[in-house]
């Protein structure tokens, strides 16, 4: 393991208000959001959809990394260029999914389990061969009347510290991403998802520590703490940005290079104010920015329906997330730049 070069990687994916489109959707889950839009899940349609943002002018002074699919990263462009070397080119970053997906987890109604680490050191020698930097695994904790249960957290922690310690020894950075999901109707009052995510994080740093993982070498991609989502009593802004900010300092070691937020299904702008309040609210001891999946692609997604006359008017979307998110990252986003015509 190369500490440095992990340090390096890391701080640089965090720095100047730079964050991670998440477009490593597996092929399943890019299906439903093709289907929204009503284009074929072909891997061609896959293929020019990811090439359009890859390609999508002045996005590297917003977007740092991209995370990819198993899929996307042996994809070449139209021009048959490799997807990966088009991100380098613009320096961006690749990374890799390597994650299987989540299974109900035996035994344990209601909880999931993460696969993929059978093979996962030969995994990654492939994929940083093909240009990969960094990586992502998912552990889905759920919120319910008698969920988590203490091995289903034990289970997401173990799996993500297994998880990291193969990544380093590799001299990938993992991102390590333990999502406490937004069901539920709890409130933010009631502090359910304050108290889920505190005892979810304390158990992740801890396997970490047993794992012997270097936190200078990984980045966090968290949840916020937030009402559940058919909760009638939506949190503001504010409240969302200081509970979360409440609990990450009880927790998160300042050693962690930076946090990039996951954004679980809020809308587009939502998680952007979130963001935007977190950084407003003075400096933290670590860079706070995004890895957002649905958060930076439901626009240009809407935008694009499959058709290449809306490329341009696609990528545009694109950019002004990824700029609106950016400036969020910077504590500088105002709603007024959600009206604004972008031009980076
Ligand atoms: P969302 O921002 O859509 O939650 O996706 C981020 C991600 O990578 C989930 O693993």
């Amino acid at each position: 393991m190369n500490i440095d070069v992990l340090n390096k990687t890391a701080t640089e994916i965090v720095a100047n208000g730079r964050g991670i489109l998440a477009a490593d959707e597996s092929t399943g889950t890019i299906e439903k959001r093709f289907k929204a839009i009503g284009v074929e899940n072909t891997e061609a349609n896959r293929r020019d959809y990811r090439e359009l943002m890859f390609t999508a002018p002045k996005v590297e002074k917003f977007i740092s990394g991209v995370i990819l699919y198993d899929e996307t990263i042996r994809q070449k462009s139209a021009k048959g260029v490799a997807l990966p070397e088009i991100l380098v080119k613009r320096g961006i970053i690749p990374g890799i999914k390597v994650d299987k997906g989540v299974v109900d987890m035996p035994l344990c109604p209601g909880e999931k389990f993460t696969e993929g680490l059978d093979g996962l050191g030969k995994r990654l020698d492939e994929y940083r061969a093909l240009g990969a930097r960094f990586a992502k695994w998912r552990a889905v904790i759920t919120i319910g009347r008698s969920l988590p249960t203490h091995v289903g957290v034990h289970a997401a922690a173990e799996g993500l510290a297994c998880y990291a310690a193969i990544c380093q020894e590799h001299d990938v950075v993992p991102i390590v991403e333990p999502e406490v999901l937004m069901d539920g109707d709890h409130t933010i009052e009631g502090e359910r998802c304050f108290e889920v995510t505190e005892s979810v994080l304390r158990r992740v740093f801890d396997s970490l520590h047993q794992h012997r993982v270097a936190l200078e070498g990984i980045l966090l991609k968290p949840n916020m703490v937030i009402a559940g989502q058919s909760c009638r009593k939506q949190a503001s802004v504010e409240e969302v940005a200081a509970q979360t900010l409440r609990c990450f300092r009880r927790v998160v070691p300042a050693a962690v290079p930076g946090i990039v937020f996951l954004s679980g299904g809020q809308s587009d702008e939502a998680a952007t104010a979130h963001l935007g309040a977190m950084n407003r609210l003075g400096k933290h001891p670590w860079p706070l920015s995004y890895s957002y999946g649905r958060a930076l692609q439901h626009a240009p997604q809407h935008a694009w329906k499959g058709k290449a006359a809306n490329v341009a008017a696609a990528q545009k979307a694109f950019l002004k997330r990824a700029k609106c998110n950016s400036a969020a990252a910077l504590g500088k986003y105002t709603e007024a730049m959600e009206k604004e015509l972008v031009t980076a």
